[in-house]
Order: structure tokens, then C-alpha cells, then sequence
């Protein structure tokens, strides 16, 4: 059945079922539109604060509908109490989060944080600024931190630009159990899931504020992790509503900020550790990703965008300096044929970089 006709099926169910206060569901003003992939229905009902629980009935019934009509697909349906869709997409650090501010006594606040069942840490993988080579880190640290014997995992949460399945080589869509639950993908030792797999195309667009953050719980607590010592979490870009909402669902040790060397990055990745600080999550550390140019063919060094940059701010935000990654072509070659340097090259001075980074982050007082 094409998308839109099986989009138009859901909604035309969703009539089938009353929502608090009367009327139903399909004419809520609350609904979101209804997003139809390969291998998920998706959508979020918006409800005011406090709202959450009488709503909860309506959402097992919005998703048993889904599970009668779309039987072969994920039905992601959210329940939130977020900003509307498209308010404050890119809320910088002195933005409250969602729940934090109103009126007294009428904003009961974010629920509590809840562990995700099976993982020990999770840990964030930020930048405030993109492109400064977040997901890259992310994954050769990931491994560095298996190489320890750690079980690891790693969940790609960039739903502008997932990066995950190029970086570690998985195609494909993961598989579901019976009972719904994803079974991760399997690469070089981690767990993966990525939020790329419920996304085509261009629909990472639509996939704004509520609905994002209701994939991530999504993905996050209905994954057969099984049992990981840690779960890196690759963030987008800035400081926005996927940040936040992490933040607020699970417990996090901490997070890891990546920078490069230049004024412009760091500027950024002020924010972002300021935007952690405020949420009350420890700052693990910062890198410096492609401190320092080496040429492949001359072995000369030049620092393209400065250097030394991260090892300088880190003492003014009280954070630690993990180390610092060269601007080298093995890493993206490396990283573009989904092979990252920590696997094809794990004897080599950048596979060691990296292992001196997971050996600082396990340093940090929040792993003991
Ligand atoms: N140390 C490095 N040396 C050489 N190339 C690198 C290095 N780190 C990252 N890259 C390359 O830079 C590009 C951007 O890296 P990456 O995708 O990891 O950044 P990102 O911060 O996750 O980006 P986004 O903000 O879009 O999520 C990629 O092509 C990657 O291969
Ligand atoms: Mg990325």
C-alpha cells in the first residue's frame, strides 16, 4: 500500500478512538501528521503537561490500530508534552528545557529520568558546531572503549544526518522480534542502532522536535541491548530539543564534547558544555579533533585550523582534555569505507589517540 493511502488508513482509524476532555483522536488538534516508512508508522500526540498519563491509554490504542493495519511495521506513536512542532528547533543553552519553566504549580516538570534496562553508562558524543568529526570520534572512541573489554554499544541520534551505518558498514533495516523489539545490528564487536534506519530520504525533515525525540526513546528502550557496559550516544549538531530530551529521559554519566582547534568551534563548544552544565550532566571531557595537518606524502605538519585550541579552554570550563586527533586522510578513508582507523588500523599512531581518549573518559570520577 503506497504511504500516503496507508497514512490516510491510520488516521481514518484514529476515529475509532476518544480522547480526555471528548472528542477524538483523529480530528485532536494535538496529533502530529503521520509519518509512514518502510518499517515504521509514526506520530506524536502533543498533550498539555501533566496530561501525560490520562493520554496513556489513548496512545496503547492509537498503537494497537497501527499493529492491526500495519502489522508489519514499528508503530512509533509519542506521547509529549514538549513546544508544539517547530518552536525553538534550535534552542541555544539559555533556553529553558521543555518542563522547566510556566506558570507555578501548573508545569509538574519533566518525569523522571529512567534507566534503560541491561546498560551500565551512557554517554553523549556532542559538538556545538557541525562537521568537527562528532560521529567519527564517536565510533573510534566507542571501539577504544571495547578494546578495554568493555560491552559496548553505540546509537547514532543525529536524525538530520545519521552517519552511523556508513561509519561502521551496516545496511539495511534492523530486525524486530516478534514482540517489536528491535535487535540491533552487530559491527566490529558493538551493537549499533541508528536513527537513519526508520528515516528515508528527506523525511528526517519532518522528523522535527516531538517526533524526534519520541523515535530516541524509541530506539533507546525498545532495543534488545542486552547487557553493555556503555552505550555511546552520537548527538547532532548544536544544542536543540534531541540534546535536551536525552538529557531529561535517562540517567547519563556524561558527555564528551568535540571540538577543533579554531576560536569558532570552541565558541560552540562553550555552548554545548554550558547547555550539559545547566541540564546537571558531567562533562567527561573535550577533544581536539584534527588538531594538526600531517601531510601523507611529506610527513610535514601544518595546523590548519590552529592547534592546541581545546587543550586551552578545557581548563577554563573545568573539564579535562581527553587528547587530541590529527586532520589525516586514513581517518576519513577509513571512516568512509565503513571501516573505522580503530579497526583497520589498530596499531597506528591514530588508533592510539583514540585509546588514550577512552582511557580518559574511563578516568573521569563518573565511571567509579
Ligand atoms: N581527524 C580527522 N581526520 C580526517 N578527516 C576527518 C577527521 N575527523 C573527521 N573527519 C572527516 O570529516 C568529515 C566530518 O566528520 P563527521 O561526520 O564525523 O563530523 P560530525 O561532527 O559528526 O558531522 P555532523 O555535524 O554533520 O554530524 C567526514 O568526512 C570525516 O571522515
Ligand atoms: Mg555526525
Amino acid at each position: 500500500m503506497a504511504d500516503k493511502a496507508l497514512a490516510d488508513e491510520v488516521r481514518a482509524a484514529l476515529a475509532g478512538i476518544s480522547i480526555p476532555g471528548g472528542g477524538m483522536l483523529d480530528t485532536y488538534q494535538g496529533l502530529s501528521e503521520i509519518i509512514v516508512t518502510e518499517n515504521a508508522v509514526a506520530f506524536a500526540i502533543a498533550v498539555q503537561p501533566g496530561m501525560e498519563a490520562a493520554f496513556g491509554p489513548v496512545r496503547d490504542a492509537a498503537v494497537q490500530k497501527i499493529n492491526e493495519i500495519a502489522p508489519a511495521k514499528k508503530a512509533l506513536v509519542s506521547l509529549t508534552g514538549d513546544r508544539p512542532q517547530g518552536q525553538g528547533q534550535s534552542a541555544d543553552a539559555s533556553t529553558p528545557p521543555p518542563g522547566a519553566g510556566g506558570m507555578p504549580g501548573r508545569n509538574p516538570g519533566p518525569p523522571p529520568k529512567e534507566a534503560v534496562k541491561g546498560i551500565r553508562h551512557i554517554i553523549t558524543v556532542a559538538s556545538g558546531k557541525g562537521g568537527v568529526g562528532k560521529s567519527t570520534t564517536a565510533v573510534n572512541l566507542a571501539l577504544a572503549l571495547a578494546a578495554t573489554g568493555k560491552r559496548v554499544g553505540i546509537l547514532d541520534a543525529d536524525i538530520y544526518g545519521p552517519s552511523l551505518p556508513k561509519l561502521m558498514g551496516i545496511e539495511g533495516k534492523p530486525a524486530m522480534r516478534e514482540d517489536g523489539i528491535f535487535q540491533p545490528h552487530e559491527a566490529h564487536g558493538l551493537k549499533i542502532m541508528s536513527i537513519g534506519s526508520m528515516l528515508e530520504g528527506d523525511q528526517a525533515v519532518v522528523w522535527r522536535g516531538p517526533m524526534a525525540t519520541s523515535a530516541l526513546r524509541q530506539l533507546l528502550r525498545e532495543t534488545d541491548w542486552g547487557e553493555l557496559d556503555i552505550l555511546v550516544v552520537d548527538l547532532p549538531p548544536g544544542t536543540g530539543d534531541v540534546h535536551i530530551s536525552i538529557c531529561q529521559q535517562v540517567p547519563l554519566t556524561g558527555a564528551v564534547v568535540v571540538s577543533t582547534p579554531q576560536d569558532l568551534a570552541l565558541i560552540d563548544a562553550r555552548k554545548a558544555v554550558d547547555m550539559f552544565a545547566r541540564l546537571q550532566i558531567p562533562i567527561l571531557g573535550l577533544i581536539e579533533n584534527m588538531s594538526t595537518f600531517v601531510c601523507p606524502h611529506c610527513g610535514e605538519t601544518t595546523d590548519i585550523f590552529g592547534h592546541g585550541g581545546a587543550e586551552r579552554t578545557a581548563p577554563e570550563i573545568g573539564a579535562p582534555f581527553l587528547g587530541a586527533v590529527p586532520l589525516h586522510m586514513d581517518i576519513r578513508l577509513t571512516s568512509d569505507a565503513g571501516t573505522p582507523v580503530m579497526v583497520s588500523a589498530p596499531d597506528g599512531p591514530h588508533a592510539e589517540a583514540y585509546r588514550h581518549i577512552a582511557s580518559g573518559v574511563l578516568a573521569h570520577p563518573a565511571f567509579t
